[in-house]
């Protein structure tokens, strides 16, 4: 089975947990395309849609789902994004795309939060790189004081922030998240702790493989 049919498939298992009425988180990426298109077939039709960005919000209205801004709600039922790395303790790297400032917060906002990925994001330990947002205001200064890390050559995100990568030690997630979080200059990292994610659903070959914390 190929990569991007194991995505559909962990998009399918996913869509299948959201039922009418409730208001839904919709990531950003390859594997979140299948998600929105899983979801828009199901056809539901009084779902609360807010997107992590312009791409994602695109194709889903596209799609015929409603899509809102996000300041018209403080809670999510549900939010289904995809990742790029998923380690066995949970902690799970995110920011390919460099949406994940966006995406943490609204995982943080979901009462549940579903990762869904195919079986090349499963490793053994996290690696290098760490997705960064940076503010710009002052961004060579922050990037020196994070050394190993290098500006992306990328958008900058929706929100004007600069899309940068931590390439040093990545051997102690937790004692790293809190570094780069009480950094001054950086929005948010591609750092997800374990108690972010509710359920992570893997799709291996024909198999879909579920994790739940
Ligand atoms: C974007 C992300 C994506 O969810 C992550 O990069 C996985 O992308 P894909 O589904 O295309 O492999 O975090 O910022």
């Amino acid at each position: 089975m190929s990569a991007e049919s194991e995505k559909e498939a962990a998009a399918r298992a996913a869509a299948a947990l959201v039922r009418d009425g409730m208001t839904v988180g919709l990531g950003t990426g390859s594997t979140v395309k299948h998600f929105v298109i899983a979801l828009a077939e199901r056809g539901l039709r009084n779902l609360r849609c807010v997107a992590t960005s312009p791409a994602t919000e695109e194709q889903a209205r596209g799609l015929g789902l409603p899509v809102e801004e996000f300041d018209r709600l403080e809670r999510l039922d549900i939010a289904v994004d995809g990742a790029d790395q998923i380690a066995p303790d949970g902690w799970i790297v995110k920011g390919g795309g460099g949406a994940h400032t966006r995406e943490k917060i609204v995982a943080a906002a979901s009462n549940r939060f579903v990762v869904i990925a195919d079986a090349s994001k499963v490793v053994d330990a996290l690696r290098a790189p760490i997705p960064l947002e940076i503010l710009p205001y002052g961004a060579t200064a922050t990037l020196a004081a994070l050394h190993p890390a290098l500006p992306r050559d990328a958008p900058p995100s929706p929100d004007g922030g600069l899309i940068a990568d931590f390439h040093g030690d990545v051997s102690d997630p937790d004692a790293l998240a809190a570094r780069l979080s009480a950094m001054p200059g950086i929005v948010d990292h591609g750092l997800f702790p374990p108690s972010l994610t509710s359920d992570v659903i893997i799709a291996r070959g024909g198999e879909i493989e579920r994790r739940a914390r």
